[in-house]
């Protein structure tokens, strides 16, 4: 399985164009998974609606200071900022992203407001204290876990809040959810699979603390047409050894909604804290 940063900054380096072009990310240019929560009656609406739920975290402070971490191509920092005074770092391990979402920034004014690198977000650069740091669907690519929250950790101020939006295992997924997984595992370059508890457990060894957990699935749209006709897709070509990334991202997407569809997985947002009076502990090795 390929799981070191520069495997998944390959994938994102061939994959992005394609995202962008046949994903539903609109105008926001978001690469995330639309929420049909109460109310949304739109794609867009859908595709923002992550957002909505990472805003209500912000500190009521005049300009927060925010963090995307797994930026993609700036859409989600963008659209916080375009929606609340603020400035922002996004991270991304792709050079392709970062230099598409400073595109993006520029063409919405937003250009000396927000910054973005490209670098990886276990081993970040050293930057100022930020108020809310989050990580949409990124999470799962990281090469470890304990390193994401020990880093996410130490760029928080203390009382600061971290989002994480992404797939989690179930505690005890059956035997014959293997393969599904392995095949999520592979087709989407994802190392960092982890179930609720192990979670929590690396964010408090990285002096986090856990205060809210949601179970999003609910809002997810399971099986569309576009998921079915890939399912036919994968099912009738899955023995033939095709080597386009892109074709590795329908097979792990396919294998991503057999296992969200039968609760192997979830989709959460997972929320944790920097209590105000500690310092982040400092990682083992
Ligand atoms: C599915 S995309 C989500 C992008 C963005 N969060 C969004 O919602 O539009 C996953 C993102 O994680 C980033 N990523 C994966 N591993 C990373 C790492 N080790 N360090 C920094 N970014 C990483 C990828 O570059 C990509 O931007």
């Amino acid at each position: 399985m390929s799981d070191a940063p520069g495997d998944v900054a390959a994938y994102y380096e061939q994959n992005t164009r394609m995202f962008l072009r046949f994903g539903r990310t609109g105008d926001i240019g978001a690469i995330h998974r639309e929420l049909w929560a109460p109310g949304v009656g739109t794609v867009a609406e859908a595709v923002d609606h992550a957002h909505v739920l990472i805003g209500a975290q912000l500190p009521e402070i005049a300009s927060p200071r925010i963090l995307d971490l797994g930026c993609g191509v700036g859409g989600s920092l963008c659209q916080l900022l375009l929606q609340r005074r603020g400035e922002g770092v996004g991270l991304t391990i792709s050079p392709t992203q970062a230099g598409l979402a400073r595109q993006r920034a520029e063409a919405a004014g937003l250009a000396d407001r927000c910054t973005f690198l490209c670098g990886d977000f276990t081993d970040p650069p050293k930057l100022e204290p930020f108020d809310l740091a989050f990580a949409i669907e990124s999470f799962v690519h990281g090469p470890d876990p304990a390193r994401f929250f020990q880093a996410a950790a130490g760029l928080l101020r203390p009382g600061g809040r971290l989002v994480v939006i992404d797939d989690v295992l179930s505690p005890s997924p059956p035997p014959e959810a293997a393969r599904h997984l392995d095949a999520f595992r592979r087709g989407w370059r994802v190392s960092s699979l982890e179930p609720p508890d192990a979670l929590r457990q690396h964010a408090e060894q990285a002096g986090l603390t856990c205060v809210g957990d949601q179970d999003l699935t609910p809002w997810l749209r399971l099986w569309r047409w576009r998921d079915r006709a890939v399912a036919v897709a994968v099912v009738g070509l899955g023995w033939l050894p095709i080597p386009h990334p892109y074709w590795a991202s329908l097979t792990g997407g396919h294998a991503l909604q057999v296992c969200l569809s039968r609760g192997w997985l979830t989709y959460r947002m997972v929320l944790f804290e920097r209590p105000r009076s500690s310092d982040p502990k400092a990682p083992d090795s």
